[in-house]
Order: structure tokens, then C-alpha cells, then sequence
């Protein structure tokens, strides 16, 4: 089972980190057997799978649930689930929440969405033992505050901010750190300027490793895709199923196809 030791280590070998979301048993195994690096029970479930407009209603009890069933099925990937909203601001709150994801949903680590206020809380978790993915750019947890899905980062003031941001939680012990939805260039300069993993959503190619929500990489989200993803499953030829995407998907990251311009921001 990969450690996240081994995550650190691919980025010190320039190996490109390929991760996905899951939420059920079956797509773990689809993700386990193409060569997903790491799975990120990811609370955008909260839209793909239980049909919210946003991630706010998800709950501590549905991250336990779809942790546990994801943690049941894996074999080879490490782990990742999402601390919900409202579930962390607290720093007590936040250790006894992120030890139920870990003892109940019987995941390797837990991820949380920010730096500045919640510096503490993340401290008090990583000083339990319990290691954290931080989350920088785009934060759906504050979309009301945000006003919106869109790029964050642009003004040079606030790539500064989010530079400085990546620097905070790394001295503090954050392991990875995913960055969503910033222009490619502040994807590179943040990978530059800290020494753990940057895993980049919508955030260009320069990042050490990539995810994806799956339901949005299988083409099997209603509506409009986002731009920077792409439907890996209709691409392949006929016959093909799951299995095969996904591994187009790690191909791609791995090599560096995948994201390209069409898929990133400037
Ligand atoms: O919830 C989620 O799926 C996420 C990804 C968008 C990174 O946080």
C-alpha cells in the first residue's frame, strides 16, 4: 500500500502524482487496478453523489460512511477524505473530527480547506498524530464568501498571499497540498517554493501531481464539464470501460498530456 512517504518521495524523484476521487467500493477497484496513486474521498459528494448544489450540507456522518466503504475496497492507493464543512474551525472540534475519520472511517489522512484561521486547528491535528492534505486556491467550503466558482489568485497581491500560505502549512507539517482553480503560472511557483507534494486541480501542468473529481474525468456528471477537466472515457475506443480511462488518466498525468493549455488558466 502506498505511503505517504512514498507521495513525498515521487515529487523529490520528479515523478508525476496521479489521484482521483472515489466514493463506492467498485470505482475503488476501477481506480486500485489502472494505478492510481492515491484516492481522495472527496466531499464533493456531496454534489456528484448525493445532489446538493455545493458541498456545504455534506456531514461528518457521510464522510465516515463513503470513507469507510472507499478505505474497505482499496488495496494499493493511499487514502485521503475531507474534514466537511463547519467540522474544523474549532481546534478540539477538529482533532475529535479528524480521529473519527481516521478510527471510523479508516483513512490515511484527512484534508482540510485553508490556512490564516485555521493554522491552528491543523497544528492541534497533525500534533494528535494524524496527518493532513491542506487545500489552497478555490475553497468550495467558502463559496458563499468567495461568490462564486472562479479562478482565485490572479492579482499579484493574492499569489503572493497563497504563496505564503503554501509556506505556513508546510512549516507546520502539512504533507500535500492540493491547489484548485489558480492560474498555471502560481501552480508552478507554489510547487517551486515548498518541498511537499502540490497536487493541482485546474491549477496547469507544472504542478508535481494532478487530481480529478471521477465522475467529472468519466464524462458522467449532468451538465457542462468544468473546463479544466476532461472526459477520458469517450476518448478510448470502443469496448473499453473504467479501468482504462482511468489508466489513460494516470498515463497522462504521469507523462505530462494531461492537464494542457486548453485545460488551465492564466
Ligand atoms: O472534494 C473534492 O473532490 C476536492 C477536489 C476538488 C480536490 O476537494
Amino acid at each position: 500500500m502506498k505511503s505517504i512517504a512514498d507521495i513525498q518521495a515521487m515529487k523529490k524523484a520528479g515523478e508525476k502524482i496521479a489521484i482521483l476521487t472515489a466514493y463506492d467500493a467498485s470505482m475503488t477497484c476501477h481506480l486500485d487496478a489502472a494505478g492510481i496513486d492515491a484516492i481522495l474521498v472527496g466531499d464533493s459528494l456531496g454534489m456528484v453523489v448525493q445532489g446538493h448544489d455545493s458541498t456545504l450540507p455534506v456531514t461528518m456522518e457521510d464522510m465516515i460512511y463513503h470513507s469507510r466503504i472507499v478505505a474497505r475496497a482499496r488495496e494499493e492507493a493511499l487514502l485521503i477524505t475531507d474534514l466537511p464543512y463547519h467540522t474544523y474551525a474549532d481546534p478540539d472540534v477538529a482533532r475529535e473530527n479528524a480521529r473519527r475519520l481516521i478510527e471510523e472511517g479508516q483513512t490515511d489522512m484527512v484534508k482540510l480547506e485553508g490556512a490564516g484561521s485555521i493554522l491552528e486547528s491543523i497544528r492541534t491535528i497533525i500534533e494528535d498524530g494524524i496527518p493532513v492534505c491542506g487545500h489552497l486556491g478555490l475553497l468550495p467550503q467558502s463559496i458563499e464568501e468567495l461568490g462564486g466558482y472562479r479562478v482565485q489568485g490572479r492579482e499579484q497581491a493574492a499569489a503572493d498571499k497563497m504563496v505564503e500560505d503554501a509556506r505556513a502549512l508546510e512549516s507546520i507539517g502539512v504533507a500535500i497540498l492540493v491547489v484548485e482553480c489558480i492560474p498555471a503560472e502560481l501552480g508552478k511557483r507554489i510547487s517551486e517554493s515548498v518541498t511537499i507534494p502540490v497536487i493541482g486541480i485546474g491549477a496547469g501542468v507544472d504542478c508535481d501531481g494532478q487530481v480529478l473529481v471521477l465522475y467529472d474525468m468519466l464524462g458522467l456528471t449532468p451538465g457542462k464539464r468544468p473546463r479544466f477537466s476532461k472526459d477520458f472515457l469517450t476518448e478510448l475506443p470502443a469496448g473499453k470501460g473504467v479501468t482504462e480511462a482511468v489508466r489513460a488518466y494516470v498515463e497522462a498525468v504521469k507523462s505530462g498530456e494531461f492537464p494542457a493549455a486548453e485545460h488551465s488558466f492564466s
